[in-house]
C-alpha cells in the first residue's frame, strides 16, 4: 500500500497538497485536526476534552489520538494506501503508528516534510484566521502552535531520517508547483 506521513509546521500546506494527492492517488485521508474539530461541532465528550487543548495550539494527549488513529485502521481500512495530515505529532505517535501499521504488515512508504519559513506560516494562518475564522487562526494561538511544532512535532524528522524514510519538500511556491515537487518523490516509490 502507498501510505504516505504529510508532515510540517501549523499552516505549511498539509491539507491543501492531502487533497492534491487524493486526487491523484486515490488515498484515504486522516487529518487528526480534521476529526478533531468535527468531534467538538458535534459536541461529543471527546470533542469537548480535545478544544481545550487545541483552543491554546496544545497538543491533546497522545492517548486519544492514537485511541482515533486505531478504531479507524480497524473499521476503515484503506484500499489503496493513507494519507496522514497531522499525525504523528509526537515520538511516542510514530512509534505507535509503526506498531499499528507492522501488525497489518504493512508501513509507511514516504514522510514528506514540507518545509516553509516561519514568517510565510504565520502570514498564510493570519490570512486563514480573517477569512475562515479557524478557532486556533489566532496571533496569539498561532505562536503557540509553532512552538509546540518546533518543541514536540520536528524532532519525529530525526526518527524517520534515520529510517531513510524523510523527504524534505520545499513548501513555498504555489500549490501546484510544490505537487509537482511531490509528485515527482511518489512516483519514484515502490508499492
Ligand atoms: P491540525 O488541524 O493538524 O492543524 P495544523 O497542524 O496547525 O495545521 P493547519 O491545518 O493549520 O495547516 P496545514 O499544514 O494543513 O496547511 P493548510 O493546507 O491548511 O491540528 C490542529 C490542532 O489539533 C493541533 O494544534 C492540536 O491541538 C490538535 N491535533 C491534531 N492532530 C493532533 C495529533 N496527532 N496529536 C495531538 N494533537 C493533535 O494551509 C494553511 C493555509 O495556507 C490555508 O489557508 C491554505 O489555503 C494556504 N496555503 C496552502 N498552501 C499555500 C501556498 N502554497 N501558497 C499560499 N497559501 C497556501
Ligand atoms: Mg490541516
Amino acid at each position: 500500500m502507498l501510505n504516505i506521513v504529510i508532515f510540517g509546521a501549523p499552516g505549511s500546506g498539509k491539507g491543501t497538497q492531502s487533497q492534491k494527492l487524493i486526487d491523484k492517488y486515490h488515498l484515504m485521508h486522516i487529518s487528526t485536526g480534521d476529526i478533531l474539530r468535527s468531534e467538538i461541532e458535534n459536541r461529543t465528550e471527546l470533542g469537548k476534552h480535545a478544544a481545550k487543548f487545541m483552543n491554546r495550539g496544545k497538543l491533546v494527549p497522545d492517548e486519544m489520538v492514537i485511541d482515533i488513529l486505531h478504531e479507524l485502521f480497524i473499521h476503515k481500512p484503506a484500499k489503496v494506501g493513507y494519507i496522514l495530515d497531522g499525525f504523528p505529532r509526537t515520538l511516542e505517535q510514530g512509534r505507535a503508528l509503526d506498531d499499528m501499521l507492522q501488525r497489518e504488515n504493512e508501513n509507511i512508504k514516504v514522510v514528506l516534510s514540507l518545509e516553509v519559513d516561519e514568517a510565510v506560516l504565520t502570514e498564510r494562518l493570519i490570512k486563514r484566521g480573517e477569512i475562515s475564522g479557524r478557532n486556533d487562526d489566532t496571533a496569539e494561538t498561532i505562536k503557540s502552535r509553532l512552538q509546540v511544532y518546533n518543541r514536540q512535532t520536528a524532532p519525529l524528522k530525526e526518527y524517520y531520517a534515520t529510517q531513510d524514510k524523510l523527504v524534505n519538500i520545499n513548501g513555498m511556491g504555489t500549490i501546484d508547483e510544490i505537487f509537482t515537487r511531490i509528485e515527482k518523490v511518489v512516483d519514484r516509490l515502490d508499492y
